[in-house]
């Protein structure tokens, strides 16, 4: 590789010239080795999850994936073979021998293996571990993980679906609660919770883990969810109370807004199914279930609301109401209550969590009564509050995203679809009411909201201070899988936005915003999920998020444009711009973790989908969708990006079709793609000037980036691209869709300074403009003053995040050996930026990129994780470069 090679480079507004570039593999870097691990083997099996998850419990897959990744530093380090075994005894997995289900040795690279045993059983911890040959057929053996089932199948529920009496309209939250003995010595215990609602459970009196909004959503007549926890230590010996408060969440809608949530199907009052499984050192299981001899009474949330807020009357709290000791003869019996849903499946990802503390940045004092905190940041979650106070004392806490001029907090630019029945239910608003016994805390438990500001009201003038309000983002607590700095302040500022607005928006399913809507947009979802992969392990949260749209998708293949949806959303907006989610994500999801199972999951959804587009536009172009959503000033019709997504929609079928052996529906969706990109491009392409129906920029760099473009025409096109932008001051003119593609299509076709002079922007309109303007998250609208489409924590217009990695870093998924198994590495070391680093913890581990510019050399240095590989490409060299595992240093002049 070392050498003179005459290259190209392209700059934004000069013809190409030619430059010289020496690569230099200055040092093949061996990370730094410590002392203690020159005793560990050379190459080791790390990181085991089991279902995309570390130890985890309470499985219902039938045939789990296992996944590791190696610690070998050598260059060219790679997996020859390997051998998995999985067994109850953990001492037969620890050996090597007896266990229940062994791989046998296989000569495989493979990281991602299926179980292939005897069918599991239920309520069991199975340890696994995986020995590994290395490049030079050395063994070395995990550690042992494990993961347990749960109920495997919805027959091994033992108690009943219990709820109290009252009403779908009536307000309060129930308690639920009974004691029972422990008669022996426990050796584990474990609660199965399943709910129409949302619940905390409590043991003597502790609240048990630390999930919040605890079950997912999902559409709750077709599917609802059951965690499992692990309660041993929360066990007592002799008497123990059990406690379960429920909460409305998105079952029991009792606010009212345009999507009518609260006329969904399934809306009911909030219930609950429980096993507690306590197994004894003896062996012997005894089981504390839900039934009858449960009691129930109201407890202190006088209302509660997934879409507005929680209301708490602390003068109605029933101390120790879930200890053994507390008197329940005044609480009433429990009903029983058919399942909310024939399906109840085990919630295996990762939870929602208050994830992040955020201290009040400033108290400001509006007047005796009124005083409005800001955390300094806009977040999704909640506020905790704590205070002192005479009973009765009403503190209301109205949340706001910004601030009118005179200090007072702004709602207007998230209430607008809110249809409020009167004014007990005030938009973003917990109102808390002292019980008057010393210093005393709130924070909702079955609510959260989007916001900066917090007014808060007294019922009587007081001094409040600074410390009394915390701020929690909570969001999906998906680990961190990716990393960017750069020499550009506003760059890393917006990428820290992108990252603020993707978790303020992950909530088990991806929403559109936080506060107005909480809604699971389809069109923003696929737009944002390579952002989102690049730096967060979403897996577990996709792959859930496609289960509900199995659940929603119409025979015919329809689907809503929000999912999961109450029945809002199969008339409007739901054309291939949006819904695309049945395609594109799980085809996104296979490249970042080259895992199959997503793709066979929903192949025949995928299918259904694109055959009833085909059915309705027979001339292979469709005007079904929305368009180029919120754009700066042109917008491309409807039929040009809707035709797009449907190509886009079929060659992805077309692929999956292929890797899942069914050559005949491959062939059948390669010959319908075709069709469609011939109509769109009769109708569309001038094949004169090379351009796309009257050359916006989200016309040509949609056709570009989505693989319409005939190959003969590519440059032409994108030299037209550019002079689009060129013309258009080096800024954006796009909406939704065109964000996805113009800094793509620009810097995949030559022309990444252009594409960075855009991407760097801090006038409107661009990303650094709202950062200019002091933004924290993303917005849903480019002009700071616009007056509608207003929400400040928009996740939408968030592909720049991913592009940061693609395009700066280089770092790209290679489609035939997806998961990074080949890093498709191409950096552009772009005209006005010196530095610039990328990392993303793949399946394999972590790929890292980083360059810096000193004079007119470049230094870059990247890392390939072992047993994966990567074709290198820089800028202006013609040749490709493979390089295996390893770290390397470039000198480029
Ligand atoms: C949402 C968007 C969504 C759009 C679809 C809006 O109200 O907030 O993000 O994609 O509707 O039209």
């Amino acid at each position: 590789m070392t050498g003179l090679t005459p290259s190209t480079r392209y700059s934004m507004t000069r013809r190409p010239l030619l430059n010289t570039i020496i690569l230099v593999p200055v040092v093949i870097l061996a990370l730094l080795a410590s002392a203690a691990s020159k005793a560990a083997p050379p190459c080791l099996p790390v990181g085991l999850q089991c279902e995309h998850l570390v130890n985890p419990i309470g499985l219902d897959a039938p045939a789990p994936r296992f996944t590791w990744r190696l610690v070998d530093v050598r260059k060219g380090a790679k997996q020859t073979a390997y051998h998995l075994l999985v067994g109850t005894d953990s001492l037969a997995v620890a050996r090597g021998t007896g266990a229940g289900w062994q791989s046998g040795k296989l000569a495989s690279d493979a990281q991602l293996v299926t179980y292939a045993g005897k069918s599991l059983q239920p309520f069991t911890r199975y340890f696994w571990r995986v020995e590994v040959w290395d490049k030079d057929g050395k063994p070395s053996t995990s550690a042992i993980a494990y993961f347990e089932t749960g109920m495997l199948n919805s027959r091994n529920w033992q108690g009943a679906w219990i709820s109290d009496r009252n009403d779908v309209d009536l307000k309060p939250a129930p308690y639920f609660r009974r004691t029972f003995k422990t008669t022996k010595a426990i050796k584990s215990a474990r609660a199965y919770v399943a709910a129409g609602g949302l619940y905390e459970l409590y043991l003597n009196g502790q609240k048990v883990g630390n999930h919040r909004l605890d079950p997912m959503y999902t559409r709750f007549d077709r599917r609802t969810l059951y965690v499992t926890y692990d309660v041993t230590s929360q066990l007592l010996a002799g008497s123990n109370a059990i406690g379960v408060l429920l909460g409305n969440g998105w079952y029991n809608h009792q606010s009212t807004a345009v999507w009518d949530f609260h006329k969904a199907p399934w809306r009911a009052r909030p219930t609950f199914c429980l096993d507690l499984r306590i197994t004894y050192a003896d062996g012997s299981v005894e089981l504390v279930s839900s039934g009858k001899g449960w009691k129930t009474s109201l407890s202190p949330i006088v209302f509660n609301s997934i879409y507005t807020a929680e209301h708490y009357d602390a003068r109605m709290e029933q101390p120790g109401w879930n200890t053994a000791s507390f008197s329940d003869s005044t609480w009433k019996d429990v009903i029983y209550r058919a399942s909310p849903s024939p399906t109840i499946v085990a919630q295996a990802m990762h939870p929602i969590r208050n994830v992040e503390a955020i201290p009040a940045r400033s108290i400001t004092k509006i007047n005796d009564t009124v005083f409005v905190y800001d955390l300094g940041r806009t977040i999704a979650g909640v506020s905790q509050f704590s205070v002192s106070g005479p009973a009765g004392t009403t503190f209301r806490l109205k949340h706001a995203e910004r601030l009118y001029p005179n200090g007072r907090v702004d709602q207007s630019n998230i209430d607008a679809h809110f249809r409020p029945v009167g004014t007990s239910d005030p938009f973003q608003t917990d109102l808390f009411i002292l019980g008057g016994k010393g210093v005393e805390t709130f924070m909702p438990h079955f609510n959260y909201k989007g916001f900066q500001y917090v007014e808060v009201t007294t019922s009587r003038p007081m001094e409040l201070t600074r410390d009394a309000l915390t701020g929690y983002f909570m969001h999906s607590d998906v680990p961190v899988v990716g990393q960017v700095t750069s020499a550009n302040l506003t760059l890393n500022k917006i990428w820290a936005a992108t990252n603020s607005s993707y978790l303020s928006n992950l909530f088990g399913y991806p929403t559109d915003c936080p506060q107005r809507e909480k809604n699971g947009w389809t069109g923003d979802a696929h737009i944002a999920s390579e952002t989102g992969l690049y730096s967060f392990d979403g897996i577990t949260v996709y792959e859930k998020w496609l289960a509900d749209h199995r659940d929603e998708q119409q025979p015919n293949g329809v689907l809503p444009s929000i999912i999961p949806t109450g029945g809002w959303g199969y008339e409007w907006g739901n054309g291939p711009d949006w819904t695309s989610t049945i395609t594109i994500i799980p085809w996104n999801v296979y490249l970042f973790y080259g895992d199959t199972k997503i793709l066979a999951d929903n192949y025949d959804n995928m299918k259904r989908y694109v055959d009833h587009i085909t059915e309705l536009s027979p001339s292979g172009l469709t005007t079904w969708g929305l368009g180029d959503w919120v754009p700066v000033k042109s917008k491309t019709p409807v039929e040009f990006t809707s035709s797009v997504y449907y190509f886009t929609d079929v060659s992805i079928v077309a692929k999956v079709a292929a890797l899942l052996g069914k050559p005949a529906d491959a062939a059948r969706y390669v010959a319908l793609a075709a069709k469609i990109r011939n109509a769109f491009n009769a109708r569309y392409l001038n094949r004169q000037s090379g351009g796309y129906g009257s050359g916006l920029q989200t016309e040509l760099s949609a056709a570009l980036h989505w693989g319409l473009v005939p190959d003969d025409r590519k440059s032409q096109v994108a030299a037209t691209l550019a002079r689009r932008v060129i013309a258009d001051n080096n800024h954006i003119d796009v909406g939704l869709l065109g964000t996805k593609t113009i800094l793509n299509a620009l810097s995949d076709n030559g022309q990444s300074d252009l594409a960075y002079a855009v991407a760097s922007q801090e006038t409107f309109p661009s990303w650094g403009w709202w950062i200019r303007n002091g933004a924290t998250t993303l917005y849903e609208n480019w002009p700071i003053d616009a007056t509608s489409d207003i929400s400040m924590n928009h996740i939408m217009f968030g592909e720049i995040g991913a592009w940061y990695y693609k395009a700066l870093g280089g770092l790209k998924p290679d489609p035939t050996q997806p998961g990074f198994k080949n890093v498709l590495l191409e950096p552009h070391f772009v005209t006005g930026l010196d530095h610039f680093e990328a990392s993303h913890d793949g399946p394999y581990g972590t790929i890292s990129s980083a360059w810096n510019r000193s004079g007119k050399a470049v230094h870059y240095r990247v890392t390939i994780p072992p047993n994966s590989t990567a074709t290198l490409k820089l800028p202006g060299e013609p040749a490709t470069h493979k390089l295996e595992a390893g770290t390397y240093q470039f000198d480029i002049r």
